[in-house]
């Protein structure tokens, strides 16, 4: 099931940065400084792992404390929702009438939050996609890359080469709440007997190896 590496690397990213947060040193440098993330928003984005394409809604939503991925792959009809609650659950699920799935899970994280980009490491700017951006990483796991001009993000990397390019940035824009609904086949004894949590830190000291658990578990569906 492809779509779980996907959800493997939002969830890896939040707890390499909550892992960063308590690490995070203040430099003192003038470096620029990435915008935070607005409360609310709405960004539709072209991904790429090693050349396989996928359209990507991303519904952030800090102030009622959820976040939404949903993802296409290319020329495939079936959509898939990755949707994050601010607790650690996350509901991961298709509507297609003829193949309904769902997976439940639970991180000791909840989503990113606005600052998140806070003690990343400025290395400079960089012509991508057609715009100028000031270029950061952090924790070597993320390459983030912001307009220069107008702050928005324009493209950010994971480390595995998974690619963000952002096709529209609508600050402010709300997905109503209706949507936020899981189906109910995410609330079955069956489904939850299924799908018992695969990422699951215990300490913060035991992230990674939790984390690395996770993906190899889940890299072999
Ligand atoms: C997707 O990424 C691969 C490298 O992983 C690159 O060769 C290819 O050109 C990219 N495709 C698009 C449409 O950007
Ligand atoms: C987190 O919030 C969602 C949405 O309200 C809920 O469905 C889920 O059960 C909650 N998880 C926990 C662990 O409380």
């Amino acid at each position: 099931m492809a779509i779980a590496r996907e959800q493997v690397y939002f969830t890896a990213f939040l707890l390499l940065l909550s892992l960063s947060e308590l690490a995070s040193s203040k430099s003192a440098t003038e470096d620029p400084i990435p915008a935070e993330w607005p409360h609310q928003f709405h960004a539709l984005m072209f991904m790429n792992r090693t050349g396989n394409l996928q359209k990507l809604d991303l519904w952030y939503d800090w102030s009622n404390g959820r976040n939404f991925n949903i993802i296409q792959n290319q020329l495939d009809h079936v959509v898939t929702y990755d949707l994050e609650w601010n607790n650690g659950t996350s509901f991961i699920y298709t509507l297609d009438p003829s193949h309904p799935t769902c997976q439940v899970i639970h991180v000791e994280v909840g989503i990113l939050r606005p600052n998140w980009l806070d003690g990343a490491t400025y290395l400079g700017q960089q012509r991508v996609d057609n715009f100028l951006c000031n270029v950061w990483e952090k924790v070597d796991f993320i390459w983030y890359y912001e307009d220069v001009l107008t702050r928005r993000p324009v493209k950010w990397i994971f480390y595995s080469g998974y690619t963000a390019h952002v096709m529209t940035f609508e600050v402010g824009a709300v997905l109503e709440d209706p949507n936020w609904q899981a189906p109910v086949y995410c609330f079955s004894e069956n489904e939850k007997e299924n799908n018992s949590p695969i990422l699951r830190p215990a300490v913060p000291g035991g992230v990674l190896g939790s984390l690395m658990r996770g993906i190899s578990a889940r890299e072999t569906m």
